[in-house]
């Protein structure tokens, strides 16, 4: 029995490969590499490139393995890009997304782990967000993951499709082998990363004005390894016969973009110079989770996501990467 990983060759995708296959699992990823990277994706595991809306596709992969379950990743997920371009976001995230659901529920594949995240929410007065927040997104991206929660609940009561929607903060952090490079890059931490290495003369921070302490924006990091851990404890629930849920992924500690920078000097000992740039459209001052109720419900802990471990791995990575992955 295996467990199709959608995106399996994107960031947070290999980092939970690789610890499904640490646990023994039999693994099959699917990926089209518009945004992944094949050498992020270990050579004896089985690989299919291609697209997840292709439905002749999932039928041939549903043919050749016995699929128990999907952990589905795969999507274009950059704020800004969404904004300018949310055709693309609506084709790919929710056209393809729903082209997948229907393969997997024809293959007779009735567990879904699915990659949402706190883009869902919107704009929130509240100090943390917790599941019960009301969802009004503010850009096409989140948007395109709210309509995929949606078709969820509904594949649930109508063919019993169990699914955890895993609503995921800020993911930052390393392990030893696998770690984020993306084209552009849009992150902080990878920013942050390349101008301390003397890639970039200085790190563009979006908006100096928002209604937080520094004025810059504050969001919640979580490390990438937590994420995994998360996926696979999410798993075990729904194999368990859980219910389907919706569940935030965050440590419930929000840091600033100056408190980011300052804590990259720290760990790099590398002079990190910033250039202010007005703030990104959909972009929300403040994303801070509430995440008891994944703590209770999956026994989970964050426990590497505090920010310094995080930037130290990543790091880490970065220097036996210099510049990130070469496929
Ligand atoms: N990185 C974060 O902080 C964050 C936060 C919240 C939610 N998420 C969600 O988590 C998931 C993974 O994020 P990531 O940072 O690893 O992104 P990523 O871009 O590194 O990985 C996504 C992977 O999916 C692949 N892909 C995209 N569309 C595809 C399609 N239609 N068919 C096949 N493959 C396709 C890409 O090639 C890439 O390898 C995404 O769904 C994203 O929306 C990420």
């Amino acid at each position: 029995m295996a467990i199709l990983v959608t995106g399996g060759a994107g960031y947070i995708g290999s980092v939970t490969v690789e610890l499904l296959r640490t646990e023994g699992e039999e693994v099959v990823v699917l990926d089209d590499l518009a945004r992944g990277h094949r050498e992020a994706v270990a050579a004896d595991i089985a690989f299919y490139h291609g697209n997840v809306g292709d439905r002749a596709l999932l039928a041939r992969i549903a043919r050749e393995h016995k699929l128990e379950s999907c952990i589905h990743f795969a999507a274009l997920a950059y704020v800004g890009e969404s904004v300018q371009t949310p055709a693309k976001y609506f084709e790919n995230n929710v056209a393809q997304g729903i082209a997948l659901m229907g393969s997997l529920v024809e293959a007779g594949v009735r567990r879904v782990v699915f990659s949402s995240t706190c883009a869902t929410y919107g704009e929130s007065d509240q100090e943390t967000i917790s599941e019960r927040t009301a969802q009004w997104p503010v850009n096409p991206y989140g948007w395109s993951k709210l309509i995929l929660e949606r078709l969820l609940a509904s594949y649930d009561g109508a063919y019993g499709l169990k699914f955890v929607s895993l609503r995921y903060f800020n993911a930052a952090g390393a392990t030893e082998r696998y770690g984020e490079h993306h084209e552009p890059e849009s992150h902080l931490i990878p920013n942050v990363l390349s101008a301390a290495q003397g890639d970039t003369p200085e790190v563009p921070v979006f908006g100096k004005n928002y209604p937080t302490p520094d004025g810059t924006a504050i969001r919640d990091y979580v490390h990438v390894a937590d994420l995994a851990d998360a996926h696979i404890r999410a798993l075990g629930h729904l194999r368990r016969g859980g219910e389907s849920d919706f569940l935030n992924l965050g440590t419930g500690h929000g840091y600033s973009v100056l408190e980011v920078v300052e804590s990259a000097r720290q760990v790099t000992g590398r002079d990190i110079r910033i250039r202010f740039e007005p703030p990104r459209p959909g972009d929300p001052p403040r994303l801070v989770a509430d995440p008891t109720k994944a703590k209770a419900a999956l026994g989970w802990t964050p426990g590497k996501s505090d920010l310094r471990t995080i930037i130290a791995s990543a790091w880490q990575w970065r220097q036996k990467h210099p510049h990130g992955y070469v496929s």
